[in-house]
Parts: C-alpha cells; sequence; structure tokens
C-alpha cells in the first residue's frame, strides 16, 4: 500500500520551512532563513512573525514542486503548535489551519522539540535508528534538556537549563565579538583555526542532570573586559582562540552532564537534536566517546539539526498513523509543555 503523503510547517521562531513526506521519507524540506536579524545579536519578533508572511507562500510553492506533487495529493498537514514565538507560531498556524479547510484534510499539531528529537526517525537521517529507551541532548537556541525518550511520544525532561540555552550562550558570546547573529556557526567554523587551550573559562556547578549557561558567559565576558583594557585589538588578534577556548568549555560540559545522566541512568543509546547538534566539536566528542564505550551515538544529518519542517512532517506522520488529528479550535502556544 502507498503510503500517505503530508505536509509539514515550520514557523516557530525565524526560519520559514516548509516540507513533504510520505510514509518517513522526506520527498522536499525547504526553508526560508531571515536574514533581517543579522544585525540585531537575536531574533526581533515582530520582523519574525512579518518574514514568515512574505516566505509563508514561496516556502510552501516550492515544497510541493520539488516533492513533483499537486496540492491534491496532500492527506493531511502538520504544524508548530509550539513552543515559540507567539507572533512567528501564529503564521504558521493560521495558514496550515486555513489551507486543511480548503483541501478538507485533517490538521496535525506538532510539539516543536519533540519533534527535533523525532527527527532521528526521519528515513535518511542518519544511518542508524536510535533504540528505545534513549538520552537525547537536546540543544538549540531556545532550549537545553537532557530527555530520556521512552517511546515516539513518552519523553520524560530529566535536566535542563536553570538559565539560558546553550545556542543562546553561543548567540551572546558572538555578540561580545562582534559576530552576526546567529554565532554558533561563526564561532565554530573560526575554533576551527584556534588553540581550545588558550585560555581558560569557568563552569558551573549544577545538581543533577541540569545546566546553567549564564556563568560561562559572565566568565567570558569579564576575559575580554580586563583584555581589552590591556590591548584593545584584543578580540581581533586572538578572535580564533576566543572561540576555540569558548566553544570548548561549552561542549566539554554538556557533554560530562550526558555522560553523567547516562552513566548513573544505565541508558547507554544516546541522541544529539537542535540547532546547536550541528557544532562540529560536539558531533567529534560525541564519537570519541563512542570509541571509548561510553555509549552509542546517533547523529543527524546537518539539514534536520537547525529548524527545518522535515522534522514536523515526521511527527505528522507518526500521528497520522495512530489517527491523532487537531480540532479546528487549535492555538499555537507560545510555552507550550512537553
Ligand atoms: O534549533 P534552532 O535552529 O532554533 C531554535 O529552536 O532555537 O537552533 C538555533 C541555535 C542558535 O543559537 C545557533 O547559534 C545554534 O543553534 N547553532 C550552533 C551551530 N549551528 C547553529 N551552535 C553551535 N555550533 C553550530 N555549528
Ligand atoms: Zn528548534
Amino acid at each position: 500500500m502507498k503510503q500517505s503523503i503530508l505536509l509539514g510547517i515550520e514557523s516557530s521562531c525565524d526560519d520559514t520551512s516548509a516540507a513533504i513526506i510520505q510514509g518517513r521519507n522526506i520527498l522536499s524540506n525547504v526553508t526560508a532563513h531571515q536574514k533581517v536579524h543579522q544585525n540585531f545579536g537575536g531574533v526581533v519578533p515582530e520582523m519574525a512573525s512579518r518574514a514568515h508572511q512574505q516566505n509563508i507562500v514561496p516556502v510552501i510553492d516550492e515544497a510541493i514542486r520539488i516533492a513533483n506533487i499537486t496540492k491534491k495529493d496532500i492527506a493531511a498537514i502538520a504544524f508548530t503548535k509550539g513552543p515559540g514565538l507567539l507572533g512567528s507560531l501564529l503564521v504558521g498556524s493560521s495558514f496550515a489551519k486555513s489551507l486543511a479547510m480548503a483541501l478538507h484534510v485533517p490538521l496535525i499539531e506538532v510539539h516543536h522539540m519533540q519533534a527535533h528529537i523525532l527527527a532521528h526517525f526521519i528515513d535518511d537521517a542518519s544511518e542508524s535508528k536510535p533504540n528505545f529507551p534513549f538520552l537525547c541532548l537536546t540543544v538549540s537556541g531556545g532550549h537545553t534538556q537532557i530527555v530520556c525518550v521512552k517511546d515516539y511520544f513518552d519523553m520524560e525532561i530529566v535536566g535542563e537549563t536553570l538559565d539560558d540555552a546553550a545556542g543562546e550562550a553561543f548567540d551572546k558570546i558572538g555578540k561580545m565579538l562582534g559576530l552576526p547573529y546567529p554565532s554558533g556557526p561563526e564561532i565554530d567554523a573560526l575554533a576551527q583555526h584556534g588553540n581550545e587551550r588558550a585560555f581558560a573559562f569557568a563552569t558551573p556547578k549544577v545538581e543533577g542532570y541540569n545546566f546553567s549557561f549564564s556563568g560561562i558567559k559572565t566568565s567570558v565576558l569579564y576575559f575580554l573586559q580586563k583584555q581589552i583594557q590591556l590591548n584593545p585589538n584584543f578580540v581581533q588578534e586572538e578572535l580564533n582562540d576566543i572561540c576555540a577556548s569558548a566553544q570548548s568549555t561549552i561542549i566539554s560540559y554538556v557533554i560530562q552532564q550526558l555522560k553523567k545522566a547516562s552513566r548513573e541512568l544505565g541508558i547507554h543509546e544516546v541522541a544529539i537534536a537542535g540547532g546547536v547538534s550541528a557544532n562540529s566539536l560536539l558531533r567529534k566528542q560525541l564519537l570519541m566517546e563512542q570509541e571509548k564505550g561510553t555509549w552509542k551515538a546517533h547523529i543527524p544529518k546537518f539539514e534536520y539539526t537547525t529548524d527545518n519542517a522535515a522534522m514536523i512532517a515526521l511527527v505528522g506522520s507518526l500521528k497520522y498513523e495512530r489517527k491523532q488529528f487537531s480540532e479546528m479550535e487549535v492555538t499555537a502556544t507560545a510555552s507550550y509543555k512537553m
């Protein structure tokens, strides 16, 4: 039997994305990255909603064209209900509702963070799929969590950040260094040419499997302020080493907490998800630990790490199989609990 074709729509933050899926096979995944926020050091919510409104029709049209289907082939529409920026979520959810009504197909609400995790089950996401239960380190611009994934829709957050998210730490440190937003990819690239042992930054001690990043951020800030007093060109001259040292501090800390959770909970399959899971050092350290026998690591393809609609479409497919449809009254929810 031919599997149903679904449209997935993601608009929770600053990426407008649409994907077409058939079963667990992605036929297209199109994303418009908003450039308007680059010089603001973060996402400007009102600019984000406006850009979503400009992008949503062309992005969906393009996804349908690349998948070589017509609107009539779409059996259901999945969209991000939350968490995220309300104005951004409203653009995607309103569009999804209207199109579902026009096409007379079911609507499926999706939790953005669940989708980041379940992206591992997209056919071509990685060579091997995680076995339940596994631990997923979800590291993005808005979240940092260790989630115990017992089944597709049975997840428990066992640790989370008490302040900033890991991606936020990258972005805020990037802002101090004069790098454009989002700074994670820039810091990652510059760190390739730097020495990670050049400078030492403090890492916080928190209980359990939780995280705190505000101390690292402040440690970098004070360090820079001191060094700039001694040499006004310090940042320009030492940029690669600063990036390498800051990145290494954040990633080693995250790995340390994940190791603790894996050891104490006795779960030796781990996965990563969210924008920061694109980080090359995080991927390297996960694989190094795998070689040491600490765990089996599942690392998704780059295109399924930062915000994308393929992961929304995948959750749509899983819910479609289970006939978990939403009412037309469903609303976008900025702080949507997992
Ligand atoms: O998941 P995502 O696209 O959006 C949210 O839901 O937040 O994550 C975006 C975050 C940003 O903070 C960005 O700086 C970070 O992911 N990021 C990275 C890398 N690529 C993206 N951080 C570190 N290294 C990277 N290579
Ligand atoms: Zn995300």
